[in-house]
């Protein structure tokens, strides 16, 4: 049998390694093996970025959503989920603000809300850009049409965030409603990457009926799809879901494989998720060490914050703050990182 170390080592020199050693590690992986891991992961991630840790200002604009997606407390079907929408002038305020504190890149989030309709983005892109033509632009809302995702790109947004949320069909089903399909959700990663956006994809960590095998098919899509950026946390039951009585996802696990995507995609922005920090209270320097090396504190107003639960606790004070930044400066000095103000473009060519 191989030993564990010789795979990672192997993951080290070449970037990669069979489905079945993936499989392997997985499912065999201890205290010593992670170590292992991290250390490796680590050195990559310093000869790649140095000890630098990116930080992107999230603007979550809206809490409405179509879909109904198992997992997450923004479906359309809870009726408890306290609804918001963010205006035009609200959003271009959190810009300004997130500007002063440091911030050169910001992300639009939401759920899918037709509210927002292409021409409203592309006026809302146009004026971030024309106010901050030294920031870049990230959208991270849903689902859209080959010729939306083109719309807004060539309103100024740069880069675009989309979790796969799994690359196995078959879980994907189990996850989502027969409305959604993992076809559409693929087939909008490709246009992303083909209009020119860097792009983000990503998954939960520990969702119900997810399997090691299901996270050796999400490696082996991630290094074929080559990726700008990698989004992945533990995933966190919510109250108001059908998942509401499982556990949350393992949070060694979700360090393993913030490590093997490290050494699979050298060269990948790799967030440490707010999730990561809702199950560890060290959970952000804990994901640098193992290998992310970028953070994304929220812009939206205060008032809205605790409106966009999509699970249960999440955080959204202190390290998680934009307004807390020396704070987060300190915490990441603390572990010999360095927070950076530059834009933090991908190194990946398209
Ligand atoms: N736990 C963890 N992550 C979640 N997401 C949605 N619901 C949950 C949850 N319950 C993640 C999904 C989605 C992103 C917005 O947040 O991966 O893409």
């Amino acid at each position: 049998m191989t030993n564990l170390r010789d795979i990672i080592d192997k993951l080290y020199l070449y970037n990669d390694a069979s489905d079945s050693e993936l499989y392997t590690l997985i499912c065999d992986r201890d205290e010593s093996t992670d170590e292992y891991l991290f250390n490796l992961s680590r050195k990559v991630q310093q000869k790649v970025y140095g000890n630098k840790v990116f930080i992107r200002g999230l603007i979550e604009i809206t809490s409405f959503c179509k879909n109904n997606c198992f997992y997450c407390g923004l479906q359309r079907d809870n009726e408890c989920a306290k609804r918001y929408r963010l205006s035009k002038d609200e959003i271009l305020a959190c810009c300004g603000q997130g500007y002063d504190l440091g911030f050169r890149t910001f992300v639009l989030q939401g759920g899918e809300d037709s509210y927002y309709t292409d021409s409203y983005l592309c006026g809302l892109i146009s004026s971030i850009k024309n106010d901050y033509p030294d920031c870049a632009v990230t959208l991270s809302l849903g689902e859209k049409s080959y010729n939306s995702y083109k719309l807004l790109f060539d309103a100024g947004a740069d880069r675009y965030l989309l979790r796969h949320e799994t690359a196995s069909k078959e879980l994907y089903e189990k996850l989502h409603p027969s409305s959604m399909s993992y076809e559409n959700r693929m087939d909008c990663l490709k246009n992303l990457k083909s209009i020119g956006y860097q792009t983000g994809c990503g998954f939960m960590v520990g969702p119900p009926f997810q399997e090691a095998e299901h996270l050796v098919i999400d490696l082996r899509f991630i290094k074929s799809f080559r990726p700008h950026m990698v989004g992945i946390g533990p995933f966190i039951p919510h109250h108001n879901t059908r998942f509401k009585n499982y556990s949350h996802g393992s949070f060694d696990l979700t360090l393993f494989l913030l490590g093997l995507i490290r050494l699979m995609l050298p060269e990948v922005l790799l967030p440490a998720t707010t999730a990561l920090g809702t199950v560890d209270p060290k959970g952000k320097e804990k994901g640098i060490l193992s290998g992310a090396n970028v953070i994304m504190p929220n812009l939206s107003p205060l008032d809205v914050r605790s409106k966009y639960s999509i699970y249960d606790g999440k955080l959204y004070t202190n390290d998680e703050a934009g307004e807390a930044l020396t704070l987060l400066k300190r915490h990441i000095k603390s572990i010999g990182y360095e927070i950076v103000t530059s834009r933090g473009d991908s190194k990946i060519i398209n």
